[in-house]
């Protein structure tokens, strides 16, 4: 999977894509991830990017013509499968949607900032328009990698243990069961029984009934909604 994607800030990108699953899916080469600066394609000698809005009001917005620019540069070079426009007022991203896009080959990201971006570019050249969730960042940076993350971690090859993907929450519409390991007995404080018993048929039935109870207790939405 390729992931391109256009940023005021690229600078932020640079901890967390370096490290941890991101980065190994990048250097096992599972994993493309290019940051490109929508500041470059200024044409303005200043090279500004942001104008006041027609009709007034408050805050900037992202001026079309470097980032028509920069997408026609990209799409010239690659065919992209989606061109996602983060923003708070798009589809809440979860895991229904992160399975979907994890299939895709080649997907552009754009992170907006100030009081958005010309709307001129979200009807003529944005596929989709993706929220991480109803509050409002600072920029769509943070929500870009967001998404990133989710997707790479789905990649066939990139989790050392190819079922953990399979086994995180949500990805059967539940809540993960509680965890633990070693030692048995801390300060009194000790694992249920249950999972030293050795007996993997009743182990296996005991997590998924402490799946479903904390999904009930935390989440009722997502047994109600049957979202995934
Ligand atoms: N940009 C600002 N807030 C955002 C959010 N909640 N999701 C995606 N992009 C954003």
């Amino acid at each position: 999977m390729r992931i391109d994607i256009l940023s005021l800030f690229p600078e932020m990108f640079e901890g967390p894509f370096s490290e941890s699953i991101v980065k190994r899916a990048q250097e096992k080469g599972l994993a493309e991830i290019y940051i490109h600066d929508i500041r470059t394609y200024s044409t303005n000698k200043h090279k500004r990017v942001d104008d006041a809005p027609y009709g007034g009001g408050a805050g900037m917005v992202m001026m079309i013509e470097p980032i028509v620019a920069a997408i026609e540069d990209l799409k010239s070079k690659v065919h992209y499968d989606a061109i996602i426009f983060m923003t708070p007022d798009g589809e809440v991203f979860n895991q229904n949607i992160a399975n979907r896009f994890s299939s895709f080959e080649n997907i552009l990201l754009l992170c907006g900032h100030y009081k958005g971006i010309d709307e001129r570019i979200r009807e003529n050249y944005i596929t989709h328009e993706m929220s991480v969730g109803d509050y409002v960042l600072s920029g769509g940076e943070l929500a870009a990698m967001i998404v990133t993350d989710a997707l790479i971690r789905l990649i066939p090859g990139v989790l050392g243990d190819e079922t953990s993907a399979l086994s995180d929450s949500f990805q059967d519409g539940l809540l993960s069961p509680p965890v633990y390991t070693r030692p048995f007995n801390f300060r009194g404080l000790k694992v249920p029984e249950i999972l030293l018993s050795g007996n993997e048929k009743v182990i296996v039935e005991w997590k998924h009934q402490q799946a479903i109870e904390r999904t009930q207790k935390r989440r009722p939405d997502l047994l109600e909604n049957n979202k995934y």
